[in-house]
């Protein structure tokens, strides 16, 4: 069966999804499609094509195709530089509300959220934090994150935050114990309370722009940004500067954007880190 121009192919996915699919990943893009026309019945790539175009027939498609062409590989503290970045970040606010005698409010976005091991992290990186110096003044301490991601499989698996004992090696049994109840001989399950703190919302990087407005505090966006071409890279991250309180922390994934800087952001100065502050 002939795939027919890879160009189209390129460009269908990238006008729908933003997902570019480099040249060098023209069999893997091949044997995805045959594996869903092959599902769907179809007679070959040109039908799919069409079908792809028909927006009646193809909105729920499209999410089976774009799961298809993403890989969901996430761990917990995949990046542990980074999570102590969070960490140090978060620190400095709860400081600086209780010496403004303000209740603190924390809120984070993990973009690309995947199965939900890194808003899961995040959690458990703010509660570890010492929420002291608030208590004793009498003032709350309230953090939430939103993870978005564009696959609804991905998103619900994250919902149900089930982990297999081998995802959860890197963290010691005391954390694992605080953070986790066993749910079967083999698998975890994050702890309701920390499952609470998380909003799980499917969202499509491409049409970020066009995204409500929130305020930031910490924006998470790791291994993300490679599926996009170098301009649709610029794209998003100008979209996310804009969700960013003055203040707010803008994380990425070490060699993710090269020569890339922006007027309202610093660089942070952590040779392990890629990240970004918002000017006050
Ligand atoms: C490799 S995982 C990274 C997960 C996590 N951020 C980490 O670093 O471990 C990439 C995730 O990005 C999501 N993704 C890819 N394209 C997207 C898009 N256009 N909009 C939203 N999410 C997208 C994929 O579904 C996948 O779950």
């Amino acid at each position: 069966m002939e795939l027919g121009s890879f160009k189209r192919w390129q460009a269908l996915i990238r006008k729908y999804s933003g997902i570019w699919i480099p040249s060098h990943r023209e069999i893997f893009l091949k044997t995805s499609l045959l594996k869903r026309i092959r599902e769907l019945h179809l007679t070959g790539y040109d039908e799919y094509y069409q079908k792809l175009q028909d927006k009646n027939w193809a909105s729920l498609e499209w999410f089976q195709l774009i799961d298809a062409l993403t890989i969901h590989e996430t761990s917990f503290f995949r990046h542990k530089e980074s999570f102590d970045l969070v960490q140090h970040v978060c620190q400095q606010k709860i400081v600086q509300s209780a010496n403004a005698e303000s209740d603190c409010n924390i809120q984070l976005w993990s973009v690309g959220c995947s199965t939900g091991e890194e808003p899961y992290s995040l959690a458990i990186a703010l509660e570890e934090l010492s929420v002291k110096t608030l208590n004793e003044k009498g003032l709350r301490f309230f953090y939430g994150i939103t993870g978005i991601d564009i696959s609804y499989p991905a998103l619900s698996s994250a919902r149900q935050a089930i982990y297999s004992e081998r995802k959860l090696h890197m963290m010691s049994q005391q954390i694992k114990e605080k953070y986790f109840n066993r749910h079967d001989d083999q698998h975890w399950q994050v702890k309701e309370d920390i499952r609470n703190r998380v909003l799980f919302l499917q969202s499509n990087l491409n049409e970020i722009a066009k995204a409500p407005k929130r305020n930031y505090d910490v924006i998470y966006c790791q291994n993300v940004l490679i599926y996009f071409q170098p301009e649709d890279r610029i794209k998003i991250l100008e979209a996310l500067v804009e969700r960013l309180i003055p203040g707010g922390v803008l994380i990425l994934g070490v060699g993710e954007i090269i020569n890339w800087n922006h007027p309202l952001l610093s660089r942070i100065n952590d040779k392990n880190c890629l990240a970004y502050q918002r000017q006050i």
